[in-house]
């Protein structure tokens, strides 16, 4: 007899590559684990039982790729990238990444601590049960330790992924001065920030760090036992998403400007594309080269990037819509972006998908009112789509 039983799923997507869509399906959890995925007709007795009828089932979300810990608002900026001034020029004029750097040094662990609970909470609410959140807005020692210490605890509303991203932007007390930082990230603050993350990151662009920059933190943070990843290809061509790939990265994000050598490179490794729509939106910018990076087989992951600058978008659904309208992906393509890719990226295949050995979250929806409950309808109407029902880690949360 199992724990928790959800059945009469109308649509149970277990996103198993090339496994259909599971008429009246069930899903039944024990101790922590999925230990049955089928048809309702033979799933097994369990102690609490909860209906899924008129609904679509999903393995709990996963958002890959997020900025979700700062303090401080950029809607003034926000105005002036609309009266046409250029994303970068702010950056580069103190501005941007770095107005967000002095607010989240200002704030107290209490004040982000309430604003990363109420993001958190948000997002879960949409079914996403897995968020990475990158560090990036303290660039010293001690904000970037606060910002790690804060993700480590173990009571936020979603599984949390940390990610050191020390390599975000040159702080103003490093101004003129890059290769000081570079020297400081993996020296000094490298050794300590690394037991509270699980992946490393570095901005590759114009603006922040360049190619040989992220050669040296990326190959510091392997040598630590870090995972790795990187911002790549976004506003210029730098040459990041081959270096990447070739260094074992388990993902590359962005590639707006990506090229094929970048493209052999990934799909040689396996190193998953994250496409970010709603940075490629809010900046007007074109899409990376899906057909090609499809055509190489490079895996395909969607998120939000949700951060106050590029993407002030935190609803992983809409990203989805996005990556299909405005980048050309298919239906399938985008639910596994969100799912299991997304886990793929993050290096933790147990994530984004449903049987045993997989986590033991699982979310259903109602689609919009006279939507068929199909996953399909989830991805045609952008976002808002409100978790009905949300299993995390096998037990199923009240609120929902
Ligand atoms: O992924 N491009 C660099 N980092 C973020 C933007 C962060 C910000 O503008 O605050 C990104 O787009
Ligand atoms: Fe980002």
């Amino acid at each position: 007899m199992a724990e928790l039983l959800v059945q009469h799923i109308t649509q149970l997507n277990t996103m198993v590559p090339g496994a259909p869509a599971i008429p009246d399906g069930a899903v039944a959890f024990e101790g922590g684990e999925v230990v049955y995925v089928g048809p309702s007709d033979g799933a097994p007795e369990a102690a609490a039982v909860v209906d899924g009828k008129g609904m679509v089932g999903l393995p709990g979300l996963v958002d890959c790729h997020t900025h979700t810990l700062y303090a401080g608002s950029r809607s003034n900026e926000f105005e002036r990238r609309l009266a046409g001034e250029d994303y970068t020029a702010i950056l580069q004029a103190g501005g941007g990444i770095l107005s967000t750097v002095r607010a989240t040094r200002l704030a107290s662990d209490e004040e982000l601590g309430d604003l990363l609970r109420a993001r958190l909470t948000a997002m879960r609410a949409l079914g996403v049960t897995s968020v990475e959140i990158k560090t990036g807005y303290g660039l010293d020692l001690e904000t970037e330790l606060r910002c790690l210490r804060l993700m480590a605890l173990q009571s936020w509303p979603v599984r949390v992924l940390p990610t050191w991203l020390g390599a975000h932007a040159l702080p103003p007390e490093f101004k003129g001065r890059r290769q000081d930082y570079v020297e400081h990230l993996v020296t000094e603050m490298l050794p300590q920030v690394a037991p509270f993350a699980e992946m490393a990151d570095v901005y590759c662009d114009v603006g922040a760090f360049d190619l040989k920059d992220t050669e040296r933190i990326l190959k510091a943070a392997k040598a630590a036992g870090l995972g790795l990843r990187v911002h790549a290809e976004q506003v210029a061509h730098t040459g990041a998403a081959a270096l990447a790939a070739e260094l074992g990265a388990t993902s590359a994000d962005h590639l707006e400007r990506l090229d094929q050598a970048g493209i052999d490179a990934m799909a040689k490794a396996g190193c998953v594309a994250v496409l970010l729509p709603g940075a490629m939106l809010y900046l007007k910018d074109e899409p990376p080269p899906i057909a090609a990076l499809r055509a190489a087989g490079v895996p395909l992951a969607v998120a939000t990037d949700f951060n106050p600058g590029s993407s002030p978008v935190r609803d992983l659904w809409a990203a989805a819509s996005l990556a299909c309208v405005s980048m050309g992906l298919s239906v399938q393509e985008a639910l596994a972006g969100i799912t299991r890719v997304a886990g793929e990226a993050l290096g933790r295949p147990e994530l984004g998908w449903l049987g045993p050995g997989s986590a033991a979250d699982l979310v259903l929806y109602r689609t919009p009112p006279g939507e068929p409950a199909d996953a399909a309808s989830l991805v045609q109407f952008m976002g808002a789509h409100q978790a009905e029902v949300l299993v995390q880690d096998g037990r199923l949360i009240p609120e929902s």
